[in-house]
């Protein structure tokens, strides 16, 4: 796939089909992640892919299995969602964070070695591994495309980050940053729309 297409065709998808993945495409699609940019040079990434359903069904234990329609209203109205593209976003991805790794080909969970408390940095550099990390997400993402196949992501809430170190026996210095799904698209899966931006008002020249 041409690059541009890609990078157009990336969508986040919470409807995967749980077909296993070829894992010579997996290690092409995570190779690609080791090609990002890396803060300090040493690319000091590591990835748990889980295939075993009942390790993957363990490691989403945490997140709720449902959420009702009327919880989804809620959570909107206390995040104060009121952009109707986002609103439709969130209705579409907060009742499926469960079942879009459940159901996926294979979950994914990317670790970088954080060096000092990534949630009380001194310095914007001190976010440097964390950085790294999301331009290795991308990339995975875009190969995923490229490969046709597509990711979801989900920031671990609470303590389910702490659980899954603990369940996987994931070292100390490492941290998670999200669950990454990938697999096929199903069939019945339609897009939420992208929000709509003006490119030509987004891009200063010179000044703002
Ligand atoms: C930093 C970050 C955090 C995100 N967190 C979640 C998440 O917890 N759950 C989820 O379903 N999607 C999550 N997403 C995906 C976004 O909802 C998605 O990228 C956005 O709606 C745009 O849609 P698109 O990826 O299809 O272009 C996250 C994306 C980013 C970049």
């Amino acid at each position: 796939m041409e690059f541009y297409e890609a990078i157009q065709k990336r969508r986040t998808v919470r409807d995967l089909s749980d077909e296993p993945i070829d894992p010579q495409i997996l290690k092409r699609i995570l190779s690609a992640g080791f090609a990002a940019p890396s803060n300090d040079h040493m690319r000091d990434w590591h990835f748990i892919v889980l295939t075993d359903r009942q390790v993957i069904q363990k490691v989403v234990g945490k997140i709720p299995k449902t959420v009702s329609p009327k919880r989804v209203e809620f959570i909107m109205r206390s995040w104060r969602l009121n952009d109707e593209c986002q609103q439709k976003m969130y209705a579409d991805a907060i009742p499926k964070q469960y079942q879009m790794l459940l159901h996926a080909g294979c979950v994914v969970l990317p670790l970088f070695k954080q060096k000092g408390n990534l949630l009380a940095p001194r310095s914007l550099s001190a976010l440097n591994a964390f950085a790294s990390m999301w331009c290795c997400i991308e990339n995975i993402f875009l190969a995923a495309t490229a490969e046709n196949y597509a990711c979801n992501l989900r920031i671990p809430l609470g303590d389910e980050a702490q659980y899954i170190q603990k369940e996987l026996n994931l070292p100390d210095d490492y941290a998670l940053p999200c669950y990454i799904g990938i697999g096929k698209p199903k069939e019945t899966f339609t897009a939420v729309a992208q929000k709509e931006i003006e490119i030509e008002h987004r891009i200063h020249f010179n000044q703002w």
